[in-house]
């Protein structure tokens, strides 16, 4: 916790330390009087930071080699973006918005993806000038808007998973199949594209552990085709 408190003020981070004997729920109980009692009754949340604090030490111990992108879209609140940016986290960014989000407190372009399969050519534009080099594609048409806008990305193909245990299934809209993902690798090596990965994802709410083994091993045979 000390490296977060070094880089970031309290006040910067909006967040509070619980004294002694103090539960969320206390806080969450306070803050509802407060806004009972005022005219002002905006809506709000209150979140623990710790527990992302912790979930993120979790996946390190479980994970040493795998590095977390978290899904700005999931919640944007600065607390929560600022607390990951501190413990090293990288950004998934679907548009241009997140990028600057996540660049306005410094996180290096290194550290983001700009992971939407479907971009504006100006949004590519803006990825391309700001560095931020590491995108998503499922497409022919995606790579040619690449390939115009943005020559030197780092491009990681999405491909399409078994959703269908998911609670929103997104490889409806999103992802290549095996097939699509052989001919767009060819097709990237003729715009001499770089392909950097494969990536998936298995749908909202999915708790179906064998999606998760079927779309590893078929980013594993894509990945195997890019040779
Ligand atoms: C590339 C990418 N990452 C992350 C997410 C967020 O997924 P989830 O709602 O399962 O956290 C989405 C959802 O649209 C996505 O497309």
């Amino acid at each position: 916790m000390s490296g977060i408190m070094g880089s970031f003020s309290k006040e910067e981070l909006e967040f509070t330390f619980l004294d002694e004997g103090f539960t969320a729920k206390d806080i969450l109980d306070q803050k509802i009087n407060e806004v009972s009692s005022s005219d002002d009754k905006d809506a709000f949340y209150v979140a623990d930071l710790g527990d992302i604090v912790k979930k993120h030490m979790r996946w390190h111990k479980a994970l040493p080699r795998v590095t977390p992108f978290y899904a700005v879209k999931c919640n944007d609140s600065e607390a929560v973006v600022k607390t990951l940016a501190v413990l090293g986290a990288g950004f998934d960014c679907a548009s241009k918005t997140e990028i600057q989000l996540v660049q306005s407190i410094g996180v290096p372009p290194e550290r983001i993806i700009y992971a939407n399969p479907c971009k504006q050519l100006s949004q590519i534009k803006h990825a391309a000038s700001s560095g931020v080099r590491m995108m998503t594609f499922d497409s022919e048409v995606e790579l040619m808007k690449i390939a115009r806008a943005h020559p030197k990305a780092k491009l990681v193909l999405r491909i399409t998973t078994d959703d269908s245990k998911a609670v929103c299934r997104l490889s409806v809209k999103f992802g290549a199949t095996l097939k699509t993902s052989r001919l767009l690798l060819e097709r990237a090596k003729e715009l001499d594209l770089a392909i950097v990965g494969v990536s998936f994802h298995v749908g909202s709410g999915c708790t179906d552990p064998e999606t998760f083994v079927q779309a590893i091993s078929d980013a594993r045979c894509v990945f195997d085709m890019g040779g």
